[in-house]
């Protein structure tokens, strides 16, 4: 970790400094006035109640007397007013950092690479920005707030009770080490634990979130018992890791009991020798009485405050892991800006490529050129890298070897956030959002009218079917699309790519599941777009790369054929033998 928890906790309260000091001088000055109340009840006892001049007193300075009982009265409530805003202001600052470090840690999960993607699950990702953060609030509005109290509470009462008796405070005070020490057995026993209840935490809401958004599956195959035993192991395990964090206090918590008990007992012993030999007043036995509590009850308080501080320690190491990680593939620091439209031309020179994760490579030595406006129809049995291949042009992975050159430029100069701006793709999994039909489409260009709109979905061939919905355009799709059929919405994922007006358009087996007849119609509609691009797509129909400029057949991560419809027929090769079992002729 670059910094510790608490700098970076610290640097994430900016804007919010000086409201947190006074408030933790606030937290100091309404505890320090916590001992008003007994050294006032201390004067009017020795003065007023059993000193030696008490009715004498009574009977003379009843001024003192009733001002002293105003005195009480009103420093309750001024402690009461500053309380209030000083809750007001913990939690203002709390609240505040919490929204800047959601937001930040929003933005860096959208601005991940694929492999951040693929390496973090979704439930543990929500985890970090909805528990974990949580914890780093509750640090900010309770616990820090908890330990400044303690702390003011129990110095000030100390530094009291030493002005008042300090040989009695001494003897009050003997106990103290040890229970430092307890906390300290506690504080190493508990650690592990609560970084163990966050991972369970962690896997509970990945399974959660797994079974419910994949719920069609789960009823497919009328899994239901299955799914409901797999969460309730999950919640055991969780519910029996909570408990045993939280249980572990209660093998401490006996000790510091015990000792903090002793307290009273010492006062009455030797403060009672004290009073006896007259060492002390009775005021002053008094205060002492009065304030033992301002010095056992942070003594007790302190096994909480640790639990939340290793709550916290374990949370914030997750949330701060999220918050420093950078995605790999960045802008170089000369990337160049993409003044007007992209010409559209393609090069892959000799590019090789294999996943991180794995040592099998997936592309191997791959080289050929799109020129603008071309189509490049890409081919080949499943699994031989096709996805894979056109992954690269967006630079959502780099390749191990070789360049791609776009407009006879390295894409590794150009700004990232522009060269994907220049590139619809449809990808092979769509995944639409709940949002309208017309939301989905515009998602890239959100200024669009709704004629233009309407103008991309009749490029996909998508109009039709969205015309004769009783909503029409502004039919709300469920989440990842639920309402629609699998060819419908590859249509609108082939309208949303359209939107963009790319100057590549890449179509990762967009037609694959709809009709013959449709898909017909959507290649006429996509030769006679109103803007130029080049055309990569992936089909594995004849019909769909009939009409290609350029056809490559992609197996095991090489090209092993590359031409146009009838040189490859010509070939004889895979190629060809696609085309008759397709066609069952020779492909005319
Ligand atoms: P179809 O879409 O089924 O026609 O296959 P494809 O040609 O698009 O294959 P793709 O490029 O998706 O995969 C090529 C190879 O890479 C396969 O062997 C996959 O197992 C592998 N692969 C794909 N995605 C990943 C990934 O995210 N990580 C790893 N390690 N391997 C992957
Ligand atoms: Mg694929």
């Amino acid at each position: 970790m670059k910094t510790s928890k608490m700098k970076w906790l610290w640097e994430n309260m900016k804007g919010y400094h000086v409201i947190y000091i006074i408030a933790i001088f606030g937290a100091i000055l309404y505890n320090v006035l916590q001992i008003t109340i007994p050294y006032v009840t201390q004067h009017l006892i020795d003065l007023f109640l059993s000193g030696k001049h008490a009715a004498e007193n009574l009977a003379t300075r009843r001024d003192l007397f009733f001002g002293l009982i105003l005195a009480m009265v009103g420093l309750t409530f001024f402690r009461t007013f500053i309380v209030y805003l000083d809750c007001m202001a913990f939690e203002k600052v709390s609240q505040a950092t919490l929204y800047k470090i959601r937001n930040y840690l929003y933005d860096k999960i959208q601005r991940q690479d694929m492999k951040f993607y693929s390496t973090y699950r979704t439930g543990d990702l929500m985890t970090r920005l909805t528990g974990d953060l949580d914890a780093v609030r509750h640090m900010i509005a309770w616990v820090v707030r908890s330990v400044v109290e303690s702390l003011a509470l129990a110095s000030s009462t100390m530094i009291y009770f030493f002005f008042m008796n300090w040989k009695l405070a001494l003897c009050m005070l003997i106990i103290a080490p040890l229970i430092f020490l307890i906390i300290v057995l506690f504080k190493n026993n508990v650690a592990p634990k609560h970084r163990l209840l966050r991972e369970k935490l962690a896997v509970l809401n990945t399974a959660a979130q797994e079974n419910i958004s994949g719920n069609r599956v789960v009823k497919a195959f009328a899994r239901e018992p299955y799914e409901i035993e797999k969460f309730n192991t999950c919640n055991k395990d969780y519910a029996q890791t909570n408990k045993e964090t939280a249980l572990t206090w209660l093998n401490y918590f006996p000790f510091v009991e015990t000792l903090a008990n002793l307290m009273p007992v010492v006062l009455l012993a030797v403060g009672g020798l004290f009073l006896i030999h007259d060492e002390i007043s009775m005021g002053q036995y008094a205060a002492f009485s009065g304030l033992i509590w301002a010095v056992a009850n942070p003594m007790r308080n302190l096994g909480n405050i640790m639990n939340e501080f290793q709550r916290f320690n374990a949370a914030s190491a997750k949330v701060m892991e999220l918050y420093y990680s950078e995605p790999e593939i960045v802008d170089a620091p000369d990337a160049i800006e993409i003044t007007g439209r992209l010409q559209g031309k393609i090069e892959f020179r000799n590019v090789s490529f294999g996943y991180e994760d794995s040592d099998i490579p997936v592309l191997h030595n791959i080289s050929f050129t799109a020129n603008p406006g071309e189509t490049i129809a890409i081919m080949g049995e499943t699994g031989c890298g096709k996805t894979s291949l056109i992954h690269l042009i967006p630079r959502f992975y780099e390749p191990t070897e070789g360049e791609i050159l776009i407009d006879d430029v390295d894409i590794r100069k150009y700004k990232k956030h522009e060269l994907r701006k220049s590139i619809g793709l449809a990808t092979q999994d769509v995944l639409l959002y709940s949002d309208t039909i017309d939301g989905n489409i515009a998602y890239g260009n959100a200024s669009l009218s709704l004629e233009d709109v309407r103008k991309y979905a009749k490029y996909s061939a998508a109009d039709d079917f969205i015309s004769k919905m009783p909503e029409g355009y502004d039919t709300i799709v469920g989440e990842r699309g639920v309402g629609l059929s699998g060819g419908q919405k590859q249509r609108i994922s082939l309208a949303r790519a359209l939107a963009v007006k790319p100057s590549i358009l890449i179509l990762d087996d967009t037609t694959s599941a709809v009709d013959l007849e449709t898909e017909k119609i959507i290649q006429n509609e996509l030769n006679c777009l109103d803007f130029a691009c080049t055309k990569l797509i992936i089909a594995q129909r004849i019909s769909s790369t009939r009409n290609a400029d350029k056809i490559l057949v992609l197996q095991d991560g090489h090209i092993i054929e590359a031409g146009t419809h009838e040189e490859l027929i010509a070939r004889g090769g895979y190629y060809h033998d696609v085309v008759m079992l397709q066609t069952g002729e020779e492909g005319h």
